[in-house]
């Protein structure tokens, strides 16, 4: 027996015993699923799973791996796209996911807010809201599988954030077990409170590094009746930017979604589900999938057929169809999920979640894909997404010949043409999915000096021995 094998099976005892057996895994089969991301390109491993019951379960299990020497990674639905809840060290970290934490504690409609635990399945909270006539904004292709936990931990976009904003516009109190132990409890549901630093801003977006979200106070809107969902075939990306300003403009703030299609998804949505219905004639370069949403007495049919009726009388939509039933509205978002999943079926590839200024954004695209063909002229480029945000989600898929390491290193460089252009843009390499393990050294050689230093500070301060998700946005080294 070695070592390091006798180490692990006593931690695994002294986890055992201090925690309880329901509260560990550490059968290789069972972490399975904890330790592989959603696309299956990466697998992991742990010294166990956690998974606590309660707030003061997820207090025990820190305090206990703090005396072991253990480090956590916490874990909600494991959607992440970025590595960031997949150990790097499983030698000596444990996963703790937070998916039997998953009560509605209270959803008060006069007041417009929820609180929920931080394993609560996103789109089960927002049918539990729906249910008690409110709406929860957050919307996103993994909504059946994501946690809000890991929404808030990694400050989740999605397809409402041009009218709703990210989950951090979203979140009106946070309760968090620190790296001691302690719990920072803000779960208020004030809309303004200026009481000084506004402290849960810490914890959205840090990916796990600095405290293990385990409730969420959240900021509901009355529940949009009257939705029209209309796709539309256009002539380019930048029709799609023009229509998308007139939308604005014209449909006032009631767009609640704007998404670039290219005519690439729908090849990939029916290579993931063969029997999805196209429902537009015709090939054209560039699609947008548009959503005008209200509540009350605003009358959005009429609103979306004035809107249209005007954009291709100008030209600007060439054709176009506006769902008739809710049945229809469903079938043309499957058309945007289903490429993420066409493309997770092509096998590895490389996969950005970029952002320039929106006035940019069609020059960005056009050179980005122009520096990406002559540098991988086998590889096929796809731009997507949110762009009404500046937001565009740029692809790129090696042919399926393209195997091994010939893959990784077509990945590799994808990503450094795209980089490059992105920075001459001004632009971020993480519009929504955040650092994780991926992007970390694409993050830290942009990082300033300033905010480097702003960074490990408050590492330091509020996890002085590493003990949270170590890995995850900044490297060790840097760190310690
Ligand atoms: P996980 O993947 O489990 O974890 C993500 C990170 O948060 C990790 O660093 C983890 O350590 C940390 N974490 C998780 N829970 C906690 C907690 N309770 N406390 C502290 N840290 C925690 N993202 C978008 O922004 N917009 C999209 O449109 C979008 N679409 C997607 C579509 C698909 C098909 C897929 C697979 C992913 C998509 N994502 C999108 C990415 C992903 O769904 C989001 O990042 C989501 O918010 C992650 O939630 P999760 O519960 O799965 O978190
Ligand atoms: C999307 C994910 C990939 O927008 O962010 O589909
Ligand atoms: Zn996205």
């Amino acid at each position: 027996m070695t070592d390091s094998f006798s180490a692990t099976a006593e931690i695994r005892l002294a986890l055992q015993n201090g925690l309880g057996a329901d509260m560990v895994l550490t059968d290789s089969a069972d972490m399975l699923t904890y330790c592989r991301d959603w696309h299956g390109d990466v697998t992991s491993g742990a010294l166990a799973v956690l998974r606590p019951r309660s707030t003061e379960d997820v207090a025990a299990a820190i305090r206990l791996c703090r005396t072991l020497g253990v480090q956590l990674v916490p874990q909600g639905g494991n959607t992440g796209l970025v590595l960031g809840g997949l150990p790097d060290h499983p030698e000596r970290q444990v996963i703790i996911s937070l998916e039997r934490m998953n009560k509605i504690r209270r959803i008060d409609p006069d007041d417009f807010s929820a609180v929920a635990e931080a394993g609560c399945i996103l789109s089960d909270l927002k049918d539990a809201i729906a249910d008690r006539g409110m709406f929860f904004p957050l919307a996103l292709g993994a909504q059946g599988s994501c946690r809000i936990g890991g929404n808030v931990s990694t400050n989740a976009g999605g397809i409402n954030v041009l009218r709703y904003g990210m989950t951090r516009e979203l979140v009106l109190g946070l309760e968090v077990v620190l790296p001691d132990g302690t719990i920072f409890e803000g779960l208020s549901t004030l809309r303004k409170d200026n009481r000084g630093i506004d402290l849960k801003q810490l914890f959205i977006g840090a990916e796990g590094t600095l405290g293990i979200v385990t409730a969420v106070s959240l900021k509901l809107a009355p529940y949009p009746e009257n939705v029209a969902t209309a796709l539309l075939g256009l002539a380019s990306l930048e029709d799609a930017i023009t229509l998308f300003r007139r939308a604005r403009r014209d449909c006032c703030d009631l767009m609640s979604a704007f998404e670039f299609i290219p005519p690439l998804a729908f090849t990939l949505a029916r290579e993931a589900m063969p029997d999805l219905p196209i429902p537009i004639a015709g090939d054209y370069p560039a699609y947008v999938l548009m959503e005008i949403s209200g509540s009350g007495l605003v009358d959005i049919d009429d609103l979306m057929q004035r809107f249209l009726e005007a954009a291709m009388t100008d030209g600007l939509v060439l054709d176009g169809t506006i769902a008739a039933s809710q049945a229809q509205a469903r079938n043309l978002w499957l058309i945007r999920e289903g490429m993420n999943e066409g493309q997770a079926k092509r096998g590895s590839h490389m996969r950005s979640d970029v952002s320039v200024p929106l006035s940019g954004l069609a020059a960005f695209v056009a050179e980005a894909e122009a520096a990406l063909a002559a540098a991988l002229p086998d590889c096929i480029s796809i731009s997507y997404g949110h762009v009404g945000d500046g937001n565009v989600h740029l692809n790129v898929l090696p042919p399926s010949h393209m195997q091994g390491d010939a893959r990784l290193e077509a990945i590799y460089a994808a990503k450094t043409v795209l980089n490059e252009v992105v920075d001459r843009f001004d632009g971020s390499i993480s519009a929504e999915h955040g650092i994780g393990r991926l992007k970390r050294p694409d993050f830290e050689s942009r990082l300033p000096e300033t905010h480097r230093h702003l960074l490990v500070a408050i590492k330091r301060a509020v996890d002085p021995e590493l003990l949270l998700n170590p890995g995850c946005q900044l490297s060790f080294s840097t760190i310690s």
